[in-house]
């Protein structure tokens, strides 16, 4: 087989077999085929599209290109969640508990990355103590006693995933459809889990700024999965504003538990049990997805989401007596409030600009040498439909350092108070297929 037919057969619109994607990828991972004609092959796709099969065979050779994690000791369906990345996004730490009190396993996985905050592991380590760098032997004891537990990425995986994400991002290939849902697909095809709910995020600070492109990656992604034998569903989901009140790390951990106790913001819980239900019908632990909403909402008010929280927290070296001493938890030395101008409703709240602002505080990494300030962020005092008066405050800026005027400015212009508005709608679409 040789790159330069298989180049041309793309750029004429032919469909690659699987033994060529298998050639393509395993010897781009090799060093094999050089960058110059995998970039060719890249933009090749990028105008001609691929099959749905094509599709899933280039999922399986990522998945194939590296290791794999092992969940088969770990009894029962396990059902990851995956979100295309959004501001604020505190859903992990509350459906994480959440569905393990309903005895479905959750073994997580995750990353810290970068971004406006942390990732999950960050957030969770501004609980004292708390830490991920527990053995393998361990992870699985402690999902199997406790059905939860959460480990930091370890090993090879999806190295080809690494070096073309690397490659289309210099080649002006990254907004491809197969592309990204194969690349986000081999990721958690390799991490283990028998099922898979997506949570497509859409609007300004999504991937995909609209619902349309949104629903489209959804239905590219859901076919992957269940192409490849992975039970998989999407929720598409707003993120023209930023979801839930807090942006930070310690502050979405008090706003998490806010949530699991029944007390959080309304958008964060919707969209808690909108995934949430997936997952819980996904394990076979339902019936019905009105039967396994009423389940979750059952361990809310019974307080048994929160218990498992705790336990989570205590099994991985954490202080449990956060959850009711918030306190506890990194406090920024100072508090500012932003207040409004004029009279109104609010409009809009621009979700990545405001990300920004909370990244430029110090709540999340810039570049991977970054450090992040795990007390630092923004906490949102309105969200948009609400009514505001002048003088009333819109944001309260957590700060460890005296001067903000930068991070005020930013606030001022991506906050819009307009004569009418009405919230988002937070749930688009579910796709099933
Ligand atoms: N996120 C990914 O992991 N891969 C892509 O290609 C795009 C977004
Ligand atoms: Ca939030």
């Amino acid at each position: 087989m040789r790159m330069v037919d298989l180049i041309e057969k793309k750029r004429d619109g032919g469909e690659l077999t699987t033994e060529e994607i298998n050639f393509i990828i395993e010897g781009y991972t090799k060093d094999e085929i050089p960058d110059y004609q995998v970039s060719a092959l890249a933009m090749a796709i990028f105008f001609k599209d691929m099959t749905e099969r094509e599709r899933a065979d280039l999922t399986m050779a990522i998945v194939n290109s590296g290791e794999t994690i092992d969940l088969s000791a770990i009894e029962g369906v396990k059902v990851d969640k995956h979100s295309t990345g959004g501001v604020g996004d505190t859903t992990t730490l509350v459906l994480a508990p959440l569905v393990a009190a309903l005895d479905i396993p959750v073994a997580k996985m995750s990353g810290r990355g970068l971004g406006h905050t942390g990732g999950t592991i960050d957030k969770l380590e501004a609980i004292a103590g708390f830490h991920v760098e527990i053995s393998k032997e361990e992870f699985v004891d402690l999902v199997n006693r406790h059905k939860i537990a959460v480990i930091g990425q370890s090993g090879n995986l999806t190295p080809a995933d690494k070096k073309l994400y690397a490659l289309r991002d210099v080649t002006a290939t990254v907004n491809s459809i197969p592309l990204i849902a194969s690349s986000i697909m081999s990721k958690k095809i390799a991490a283990g889990s028998d099922a898979i709910v997506l949570d497509v995020k859409t609007g300004a600070g999504a991937f995909m700024k609209t619902a349309e492109d949104a629903k489209e990656l959804a239905q590219a992604m859901v076919r992957i999965g269940n192409n490849v034998g992975r039970k998989t569903m999407a929720v598409i989901s707003d993120m023209s504003q930023p979801l839930g009140y807090a942006i930070g790390n310690a502050l979405e951990v008090k706003e998490a538990i806010d949530t699991l106790k029944g007390n959080g913001p309304k958008d964060l819980e919707e969209l808690c049990l909108a995934l949430g239900r997936q997952m819980v019908f996904l394990a076979n632990k339902a019936a019905s997805l009105e039967e396994a909403e009423e389940k979750l909402r059952e361990v809310i008010r019974s307080g048994k989401a929160l218990e498992k929280f705790k336990e989570f927290i205590a099994d991985q070296g954490g202080d449990p007596s956060v959850v009711d001493h918030p306190e506890k938890l990194p406090q920024a030395a100072y508090q500012i409030e932003v207040p409004a101008k004029e009279d109104g409703v609010v409009a809009d709240i621009i979700a990545d600009e405001i990300g920004t602002a909370a990244m430029w505080l110090g709540a999340g990494r810039a570049t991977k040498e970054s450090d992040i300030d795990l007390a630092v962020g923004l906490m949102l005092n309105k969200k948009v439909g609400d009514p505001v008066k002048a003088g009333e405050s819109l944001v309260t800026i957590h700060a460890n350092r005296e001067d903000v005027k930068d991070v005020v400015e930013k606030i001022y212009a991506n906050i819009r108070i307009a004569d009418h508005a009405e919230a988002p709608v937070l749930v688009h679409d579910i796709v099933t297929e």
